[in-house]
């Protein structure tokens, strides 16, 4: 017997919720921050487009969100990717510390001023971050997730 097709509120319901994906973003922009400061600006620059990539996602399912979206991706990820792809750590931070602060002012604005996100000063334990500047396969600009903007 073949499954039954999906309804369209089934998949609405299906899809990742707002919390959802702002998870990977928080996940993603703890793991720049740390690549960056270990000098691994191609791995730091991957972390960077993922939370690009994963709110042009967010923009698509919640639209409402769109030009708040747009104008985080052209006015704060542009100048952190900007940064690392000059190896710059001063340019780097201060670039980091400005989009933190606008994304937490983003919070406030749509009702969320207690989701106040702090840099987790640990480096994730996942990842190797040793051994200084790195040339992973990772390249800056690499389309690594084919389809997708990472
Ligand atoms: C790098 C920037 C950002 C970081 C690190 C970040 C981080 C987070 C985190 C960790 C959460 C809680 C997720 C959870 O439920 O576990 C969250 C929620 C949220 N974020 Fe962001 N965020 C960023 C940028 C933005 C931007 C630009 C917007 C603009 C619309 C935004 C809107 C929201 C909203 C509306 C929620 C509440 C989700 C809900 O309704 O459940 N965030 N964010």
């Amino acid at each position: 017997m073949s499954d039954p097709e999906l309804s369209p509120e089934e998949v609405r319901e299906a899809l990742p919720s707002t919390g959802d994906l702002m998870y990977l973003v928080g996940q993603s922009w703890w793991r720049c921050a740390h690549a960056a400061r270990a000098g691994k600006w191609e791995l730091a620059a991957y972390f960077a487009r993922r939370v690009r990539g994963i709110q042009r996602r967010l923009g698509i399912v919640r639209p409402k969100y769109r030009d708040d979206l747009d104008r985080f991706e052209s006015e704060r990820i542009a100048p952190v990717l900007a940064a690392l792809e000059r190896c710059d750590l001063t340019g780097f931070e201060r670039a980091f510390a400005e989009a933190t602060d606008d994304a937490n002012g983003k919070h406030a604005k749509w009702g969320k001023s207690y989701l106040h996100w702090v840099l987790p000063p640990d480096p994730p334990p996942d990842l190797d971050l040793s051994g200084g500047p790195g040339t992973g396969d990772a390249a800056l600009g690499g389309d690594h997730d084919r389809g997708r903007t990472v």
